[in-house]
Formats: C-alpha cells, structure tokens, sequence
C-alpha cells in the first residue's frame, strides 16, 4: 500500500470468547465432540423463549410497521416506556430523548469508543469483558487502561488504586463499570458504586456503567443500578435485552444519559452519539416495538425471577464441584451467568499436560501449544484438546491472573453436571502432570 491503511488501535481488538470458536471448529472437524462454554448464549445453550413472549413477536411480525424505519433515538413510545421505568426508581430522572438505541450494545460500545475524544481515556475493570477492553485500547491506540477487580474481596474493585490511577493519569475522563460483572459474576455493592461515583465528582469524570445484566442477580445480592446512585454526576448506562428475555439475536440495545445538562462537554459527546447514529437512519424496528409489551407484561417479573433462580442453582451446582479442587479458587457469583475459575499463583507451569488420546488431535492441539506462552492458555487447549470443553482463558480479558471463565448456560442437567466434573477432574489430572513452577504470577 501507498500509505500504511491500518488503524492506529487494530492490534488492540481481539475477542478470544469467539477466537477460539475457530480453533475450536478444527477439533469439531476431526469428531471431537465439543461443550461450547466459550459464549454468552442462552439460547444456543438451549434456554427457551416463553410462548407467551414469542406470541408477543408474532404479532408485531404481522403488523407492517414493524418492517419500517423507527426514529434515529428509537421508537418514541419505547422509550417513554423506559424512561418511565428509570424514573419510577426515584434515583436520575430521564427524558425520553435521554436515551438512544444501538444495534445491541455491542454497537453501543463501538460508537462511545469511536467517538470519543483520542487523548479522553476510560479507565474500565481488569479482568474486563474484551469488547469494551478492546474499543477502549483499540480507540486510544494503546493498551486499554484498567483497575483492578480483587479476587480475594470477591472480585469488588480496589477503590483506593482506582483513584490512585485516576489522580496520577490526567487523561483518563471516564470510568467504565460492568454491573453485573462479566467475566466474574460479581454484584456491585451500594458501597462501591457510591465509591466510584464520588470518586467521578472529585475528578470531575463521567461513569458508564454497562447493566446489560442487571436484571440477573440471585443469592441475596441487591441490585443496584447507576441511575440510584449517580446523583448529579454525568453519566450513562448501557442497558439491553440479549441476556434477560433472552434475545441476542435482535440485536438491540440502549444507552440512558443521565444529567447530560449538566455539562456543555458531556452534552456534545451524547449529541455526537446520535449524531452517529443518525447517518445510520435507525437501529432495529420490531425488537425495539416488543420492549414495552414483553417487559410491561405482568408475566415478565415471574420470567425474571425463575430465570434467576435457575441460575443460583447452577452457580451452587459449579461451586460445590469445584471448590474443593486444589490449586484453583472460584468465587460464587451473584449475578450474570458466568464464573472466574482462578488458578493460585505458581499452581501452572509449562510442564503440565493433559492426555490427548487421538493423535489427529494432539496435532492441533500443539501448534496451538507453539504459538502461545500464556499458561492458562495452555490449559484451555489441552483441556479442549482432551475433552472438547471450550472456555475462554482469564488472560484474554485484559488481566495478568491465569485461570478462565465458563458458563453456567448449559441448560441439560446431567450434561451441565458433566461438564463441571470433567472440568474439575481434568484441573486435578493438568496440575498433578508437572511440579509447581518457581516463577510466580502477579
Ligand atoms: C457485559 C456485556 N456487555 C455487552 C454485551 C453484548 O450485548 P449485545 O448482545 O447487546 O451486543 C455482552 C455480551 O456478552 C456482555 O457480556
């Protein structure tokens, strides 16, 4: 090429939840049977949709103005109903032009990062969810910017370090939360989200908090929502029906600006958002339609809270399998359908094998083996390699701990069960192949 074509930040994005849906597809080619606990899917895990929500989204494809364009902010009568559900819980109050829908909020998070100021940082959580780690790095043209989620306070942030990197790093504008978290199944408490939010005001920040979750919380914990707490700080929540009615395929999400007024700076970076996303006409019309009926319906709450039941009992399921295992340590989570299993420090070495029995496969699973130096990355591929289980390694989500995320999606019984015993069979079989490394792990 003439001139060099590449983006500043291409290096940054990379999406190993579905990276390894390729590798993955080379050992399905040569009949190993695979468990995909790599994706965030309900639906693809088999979860399924209520008649009731589906008869919902019959009628609305039999009516012709769900094939039709809707406003660039979204359907006008959506988004009364949403900013009506905010205002109801007495924290910000928000118009209907407050909020603007995406194609999904993976959408979402690419216009924020996109057009958001270069040298305007966002300092997020780490381990963080790779599509916001990337847009941020990727958007900034270096790594992203992180504070740390604790392991051993539950995977809370450490608020003392994240304000120590707010004071000492100028640029950083805004901090980025994920409440519930993914990958870690952590709830927010009042306590932190107050913390972050004054921490906001202090340095005159904004905070975007991505509640994509926040109707998935179980085992006592309280779900806080930045809205409750934001006060007068500028701020908005990135909100969507992917993982709770669940609908990941309509591709539609929102963003809620909270106190946009309040600053002229604020106000321009939201406008530009719909700016953005008025040269794209529209987001998805009949998604968007089914929102007010599917979540206003008296059903809807029930839905919720038997999903999140479900999911309680699917994270005491992993946690009783996996607890006692030595040289790891899990967390249970409280929310989301995800959990952290963290390997202790100096438990890997590059040693530690697990036996693949079929030589075809051993293959594959070496070259792979040669391109990687990560440790946890070596005990996905031999773990997938020898029982076609695909989780996503800890390291891939912008976080120097080795371990790695599954799900708890899996919605066959005895197959899910399968599933966290063969993972807690083949930890034990991984760790017990090769004596503890000297070198530790920050
Ligand atoms: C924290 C978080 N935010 C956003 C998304 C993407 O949501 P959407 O389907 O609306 O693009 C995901 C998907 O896994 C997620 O885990």
């Amino acid at each position: 090429m003439r001139r060099n074509i590449v983006h500043i930040g291409a290096g940054e994005l990379s999406y190993a939840i579905r990276e390894i849906v390729e590798q993955a597809t080379r050992l399905e080619a040569l009949g190993v049977e695979m468990a995909w606990e790599n994706i965030g899917d309900p639906v693809a895990k088999g979860d399924r949709i209520p008649g009731w929500i589906k008869d919902i989204v019959a009628d609305l494809v039999r009516d012709d103005s769900s094939y039709r364009y809707c406003p660039s902010r979204g359907e006008l009568a959506t988004r009364e109903f949403l900013a009506g559900r905010v205002n109801a819980r007495g924290g910000a109050q928000i118009g209907a032009d407050d909020i603007l829908f995406f194609n999904g909020l993976g959408d979402a998070v690419s216009k924020v990062f996109g057009f958001l100021r270069r040298e305007a940082r966002v300092i997020g959580p780490s381990p963080a969810y790779s599509t916001h780690s990337s847009a941020e790095g990727a958007h900034a043209g270096d790594h992203p910017l992180t504070y740390t989620l604790d392991p051993n306070r539950g995977w809370q942030p450490d608020l003392d370090e994240m304000r120590e990197k707010v004071r000492y790093n100028p640029s950083i504008a805004g901090i980025l939360l994920i409440n519930p978290d993914n990958p870690t199944g952590v709830v927010y408490s009042r306590e932190t989200l107050q913390g972050v939010v004054e921490l906001a005001q202090e340095f005159d920040l904004f905070v975007m908090c991505d509640e994509v979750y926040i109707n998935i919380t179980y085992g006592g914990a309280e779900a806080v929502h930045l809205s409750d707490v934001i006060g007068d700080v500028c701020g908005f929540s990135l909100k969507g029906i992917s993982k709770e009615i669940p609908w990941p395929g309509s591709r539609c999400g929102w963003v809620e600006f909270y106190n946009r007024e309040r600053d002229p700076v604020f106000e321009r970076f939201a406008q530009s958002l719909l700016g953005a996303k008025m040269l794209e006409v529209c987001s998805t019309t009949l998604p968007q339609r089914a929102i007010p009926r599917i979540l206003g319906d008296p059903r809807y709450s029930g839905h919720l809270a038997e999903r999140a039941q479900e999911f309680e009992r699917r994270a005491d399921e992993a946690c009783q399998v996996l607890q006692d295992v030595p040289g790891i340590s899990v967390n249970r989570p409280q929310g989301a359908f995800y959990m952290t299993v963290l390997f202790d420090r100096d438990a890997l070495n590059d040693r530690m094998v697990l036996e693949i029995a079929n030589p075809e496969v051993r293959v594959v699973i070496d070259e792979l083996l040669e391109d990687t130096t990560a440790l946890d990355f070596r005990f996905v591929y031999h773990l997938m390699g020898a029982t076609g289980i695909v989780v996503v390694p800890l390291s891939s989500f912008a976080c120097a701990y080795h371990g790695f995320r599954i799900t708890l999606l899996e919605c066959d019984t005895a197959r899910r069960r399968s599933i966290f015993e063969t993972l807690a069979r083949s930890i034990r079989d991984y760790l017990a192949s090769g004596a503890p490394a000297a070198a530790s792990q920050s």
